[in-house]
């Protein structure tokens, strides 16, 4: 894809539904009783191969563009599948599938693509083993092949990683027990998993460790769980919606609205960052079937060139409220007076690409002067980013996230592999087409 330099950002914009609601929209209503209607469902690569596995677990799909209908397994139960559940890129589809398929009274096969299959998993193994499930790997990587247990024993796990994907797969293996399965976080990660549990009915309680270190949080679940189907809409992706924030923000001149954006504080630190140094507002924040949604406006205006000193450091708990959102903070980085050094990162090490070093290789080619360290980076700011032919490594917020640094470039630039895109935003290109002003 050519990238060409963009003078401002203009328009009123919508997302697509947001991918880790969908997920888990179509994981429970497949779990549960009765037909439930999703709709804004993801258009994402990643939320079709959630669909396709629960096909191919006997689920009954019914798909026209962004509604979907899910007739739940109920009391009835999952089919054994016939073949290998072929996760695509998709690590949230495999590591919460893991967590239902652990109660399941068959064996089961999860794959993915090379990226997906070079991804850490011990991380789930570890505690459905501990629940009673079996399940056999390539060590520590993918394929996964779990044999369930309609007798998996409740436990109480602290995350040793601060990931909602172990969290979710552990209370979704939680449903299928006699008893109470509780995940202690010593960092906040997305909660949807139980928000959405709530909403279809799940006897789900959180709240406040009360242990070290402060801020530590637990989530219960009591099984033997009967779900009930109902209507869900997701809301619009925040993780695509920052793109066009950064974008929009860096680009003097620019204003933005973006309508129906869900807005649940555990996902919206990139916000709270770029309202710290630009002009971005949250509005009329409401409840829309247990997740916060609302508006979000930018304005671009000229930067002052005040010559800070010291780089802005993003550390500590907040990194998991913006897991997927630092590739793009770190171009913002290289605008701001100061740069910006981003730490406790390591996980970007293990996402769909190496994205520590990725952004790193893209700054570089674009002429930013970049630190990597094994938990993150510096970048020096601000600096006038030039033109450059940059690598996704077929990952699609690297893609996206060069993108907008392409549009601050001073000539044009080419995204290399960029239909990676489609894995969370397949309208991606074409939106930005749409608000950009040459
Ligand atoms: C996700 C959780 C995050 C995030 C991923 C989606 C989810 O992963 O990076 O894109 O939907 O639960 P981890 O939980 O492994 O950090």
């Amino acid at each position: 894809m050519i990238i060409k330099p963009a003078r401002r950002i203009r328009g009123r914009i919508s997302l697509p539904g947001d991918k880790s609601i969908s997920h888990r929209a179509a994981l429970l209503a497949a779990l549960a009783n009765g037909t439930s209607r999703i709709t804004n469902y993801s258009t994402s690569a990643d939320c079709a191969s959630t669909l396709s596995c629960l096909s191919s677990l006997g689920i009954r799909i019914d798909r026209n563009g962004q509604d979907v209908s899910i007739e739940g397994a109920g009391d009835v139960g999952f089919h054994a599948p016939d073949q290998p559940l072929d996760c695509g890129n998709s690590g949230t589809t495999m590591r919460l599938l893991a967590g239902v398929l652990a109660g399941q009274n068959f064996t089961a096969t999860l794959t993915g693509d090379e990226s997906l299959s070079a991804r850490p998993m011990q991380r789930i193994i570890e505690p459905l083993q501990m629940m009673g499930a079996r399940v056999t790997s390539a060590g520590d990587r993918a394929p996964l092949e779990i044999t369930g247990s309609q007798n998996l024993q409740p436990i109480e796990y602290e995350l040793l990683v601060a990931s909602a994907q172990v969290k979710s797969c552990v209370l979704l293996a939680g449903l299928n027990t006699q008893g109470k399965t509780t995940v202690i976080e010593n960092e906040i990660t997305r909660d949807h998993t139980e928000r959405m549990l709530q909403l279809f009915g799940a006897s789900i309680e959180t709240g406040d460790a009360k242990r070290e270190p402060a801020g530590a949080r637990f989530a219960s679940v009591t099984g033997p769980a009967r779900l009930q189907a109902c209507d869900v809409s997701v809301p619009g992706d925040v993780s695509s919606a920052v793109y066009f924030i950064a974008a929009s923000a860096l680009l003097p001149g620019s204003s933005l609205e973006i309508r129906e954006v869900g807005l649940n504080p555990t996902r919206t630190q990139f916000i709270s960052e770029l309202s710290a140094r630009f002009d971005v507002a949250r509005s009329n924040i409401r409840d829309q079937d247990h997740e916060p949604i609302g508006e979000v406006s930018v304005r671009g205006r000229e930067m002052p060139s005040s010559a800070a000193a010291a780089p802005a450091i993003i550390q500590g708990k907040v990194i998991p409220q913006m897991i997927d959102e630092l590739p793009l903070l770190a171009v913002v980085g290289s605008q701001i007076a100061g740069g910006l050094e981003i730490r406790d990162a390591k996980e970007l090490r293990v996402k769909e690409s190496d994205r520590i070093a990725a952004t790193v290789a893209g700054l570089q080619a674009m002429g930013a002067e970049v630190e990597e360290f094994e938990d993150g980076l510096r970048v020096a700011g601000p600096t006038k980013l030039r033109a450059a032919t940059i690598d996704s490594r077929g990952d699609h917020r690297i893609a996206m996230s060069f993108a907008v640094a392409a549009l601050l470039a001073d000539d044009q630039t080419e995204i290399q592999n960029a239909e990676c895109v489609a894995v969370s935003f397949p309208e991606f290109f074409d939106l930005l087409n749409s608000v950009v002003e040459g």
